[in-house]
């Protein structure tokens, strides 16, 4: 099967799309790795090359050991995926230590994956691990509600997650974990790609403090679900803060407590505080 043709990859490139018409992905903004199950890698084998260089990956990911991965590539616009997928995205075979990479297909005019690689795999190699396989996907993009909060929240899990969830009745239904958030980070190397990996091994959601959101699941459609849902209720609280600093009514912890119970999520204790 050509690699245009499969599922995973149409399933990548739509995602990047939908990212795009969202206003997530102005210039190169954002990026996109998806962890492919080896029946996919299997299906698309003629068309995979093994005689690029081994690169470093700039960390270590030794549970990622011999396992390929579709990734946007660096300064590639999510605009363009669509219009020619073989020129922005690209297939890479980390090596057997889970230190090195090497491209087997794309970037057909050159170019490596995105510098967020160490962050990518570094987050899905913690969500391996912790949902045994389950999480494939990670998703990087720049949406604008979510980074203006950042200007103007406490940086930190609990108020975030709070404040996220008062904003709208599905949200804790939707990130019963909450979401973390990591303070200004130079972005791009291995020092931010570990701060992210550990929150990531609490929540699916890590917000970069002026930069962006990082989030994690299943297949395309949870994950891009899950970022679209979170900067919905950022798009509410902007709204709502610029309206006023006073909310006259919200979701109360009690509310969410009854709501846990029917939905039968857990909320943890940690953010449903008097305020
Ligand atoms: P890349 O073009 O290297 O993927 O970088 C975009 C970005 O959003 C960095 O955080
Ligand atoms: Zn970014």
């Amino acid at each position: 099967m050509k690699v245009l043709d499969a599922a995973f990859v149409q399933g990548f490139i739509r995602l990047c799309d939908d990212g795009f018409k969202q206003n997530w992905h102005e210039r190169n903004g954002g990026n996109l790795s998806y962890r492919i199950k080896p029946e996919e890698v299997e299906a698309v084998q003629e068309e995979l090359s093994y005689d690029k260089p081994w690169q470093p990956i700039g960390t270590s990911v030794p549970d990622l050991a011999g396992e390929y991965f579709l990734v946007t590539g660096s300064g590639k616009y999510f605009r363009n995926v669509i219009l020619d997928p073989a020129a922005n995205i690209c297939i890479i075979q980390v090596d057997e230590k889970g230190e090195s990479f090497r491209i087997c297909w794309g970037l057909v005019n050159g170019g490596r994956p995105t510098s967020e690689l160490p962050s990518h795999l570094m987050n899905l190699e913690v969500k391996k691990r912790q949902t045994n396989g389950r999480y494939r996907v990670v998703y990087h993009a720049h949406p604008t509600n979510t980074i203006a909060l950042t200007f103007v929240l406490p940086l930190e899990d609990k108020v975030f997650t709070r404040e996220l969830w008062e904003m709208a009745t599905e949200c804790p239904v939707v990130f019963p974990d909450g979401v973390g958030v990591v303070g200004w980070m130079v972005p791009g190397g291995r020092d931010i790609a570990v701060a992210t990996s550990q929150l990531m091994k609490k929540y699916d959601v890590a917000i970069w403090a002026h930069h962006g959101m990082f989030c994690s699941g299943e297949d395309f459609d949870l994950t891009f679900g899950l970022m679209h849902t979170v900067e919905k209720s950022a798009e509410i609280l902007v709204k709502v803060l610029s309206i006023t600093s006073n909310k006259l009514q919200t979701i109360t912890p009690e509310n969410f407590r009854d709501l846990a119970a029917d939905f039968k999520v857990s909320l943890p204790e940690e953010f449903l505080y008097e305020k």
